[in-house]
């Protein structure tokens, strides 16, 4: 299990303390290092690092700002400085300016998250995605959850949202799909299937089998021109379906319901209820899979770490009542609409639990 209390002197204690307190400014002082170029110009000078004017000659940054911005990022271990003055990007730098990952996960923390994050006690209060108002305001519009509004968002937050959702499925879905046909599968749904990527790469495996994407009308736009393009028209179709509609009816008797990433987006209760008419519509061979990102069962806490600190944006942004579950909850929901979790395949991808679920007693 992650995050065991360590032992620390009480000094200790209070400067962890700080580094919680100056966390939104740390994230930003470093984000700027990243984004105005001084990081990069640091790396590019190697092992004799660079001097301050330097920089401020490369970056055409004041003298003020680059070291306003070097001294917090001397102070959280981003940089060092020599004796002579010139600094030197760290093992954490390195990862900031280069790991693609760090930098989908900063992205995302900057563009979708950190703005509204200034709300989420009153979202925790009115259970309700309160940061989602900034979108609201900026787009004049009054959406209930992210999903409705992500079509229409400007692109810097639109592609930031995207490039984190992809860059963890795309990184799982290669492994799932050997365990998928391994049964036959001439008939697949896939709920949630956002712009239809995991839809395009089945259809790609595999010559026969015959998809049906569902999702919110505006974000099957973009899932519908993907497949055309993909040429795979004849065999993806489109399903439009609020699936937080009481009265949902999922296409009957197909051998896999696929839901990637989807679960997540809701509250416990509505996924039992999503689950249920998934349930309804399943015939006694039919099988469904749960690609999800589960915090519990994570082979490093760093991969822990950046799933739990997800969960708020699921609260202040997204829908005010999803998060990044853990397994034992998504068990009892399979469990409470009448299915049963017959096998769980971990680590697949970054950090992905694939469960595959039949009805209940078959
Ligand atoms: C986090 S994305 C996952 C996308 C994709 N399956 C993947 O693995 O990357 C969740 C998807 O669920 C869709 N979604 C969220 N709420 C929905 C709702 N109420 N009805 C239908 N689709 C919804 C979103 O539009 C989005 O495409």
């Amino acid at each position: 299990m992650p995050f065991k209390t360590k032992k620390m002197s009480a000094y200790e204690a209070m400067y962890e303390a700080q580094k919680i307190a100056y966390a939104p400014i740390i994230f930003q002082a470093v984000r700027s290092l990243r984004d105005l170029g001084i990081m990069a110009a640091i790396q590019q000078a190697g092992v004799k690092g660079i001097s301050t004017k330097e920089i401020t000659t490369i970056t055409n940054l004041t003298k003020y700002g680059v070291e306003t911005l070097l001294e917090t990022g001397l102070s959280c271990a981003v940089v060092e400085q020599l004796d002579d003055g010139h600094w030197l990007l760290s093992k954490i730098g390195f990862f900031l300016q280069n790991d693609p990952m760090t930098k989908v996960n900063m992205d995302y923390n900057h563009y979708v998250c950190y703005q509204g994050l200034y709300d989420l006690d009153k979202s925790i209060q009115n259970e309700k995605p309160e940061g989602l108002n900034i979108f609201n305001k900026l787009c004049d519009s009054d959406w209930e959850t992210i999903y409705q509004a992500l079509p229409h968002l400007p692109t810097d937050i639109r592609t930031a949202w995207y490039n984190f959702d992809h860059f963890y499925s795309d990184s799982a879905y290669p492994a799932t799909l050997p365990l998928l046909f391994k049964n036959e599968v001439r008939t697949m749904v896939d709920i949630g299937t956002n712009i239809g990527k995991f839809a395009i790469l089945t259809a790609a495996y595999n010559p026969d089998v015959k998809i049906t994407m569902i999702d919110l009308p505006d974000q099957l736009k973009n899932a519908v021109a993907n497949v055309a393009e993909a040429g795979f028209s004849d065999r993806v179709k489109p399903l439009a379906m609020d699936l937080l509609d009481p009265e949902i009816e999922f296409p009957p008797a197909q051998d896999v319901y696929w839901l990637s990433q989807f679960l997540s987006c809701f509250g416990h209760q509505e996924i039992v209820n999503i689950l249920t008419h998934a349930k309804t519509a399943m015939a006694e061979n039919s099988r469904l899979y749960i690609l999800e990102t589960c915090w519990d069962r994570q082979q490093h806490e760093a991969a822990a770490y950046s799933l739990v600190n997800t969960s708020p944006y699921f609260t202040c942004m997204a829908s005010g009542n999803s998060k990044m579950y853990h397994s034992k909850e998504l068990i009892d929901c399979v469990r409470e609409a009448g299915l049963e979790v017959v096998e769980i395949y971990d680590n697949l991808g970054i950090c992905h639990s694939l469960f595959e679920c039949r009805t209940a007693g078959n």
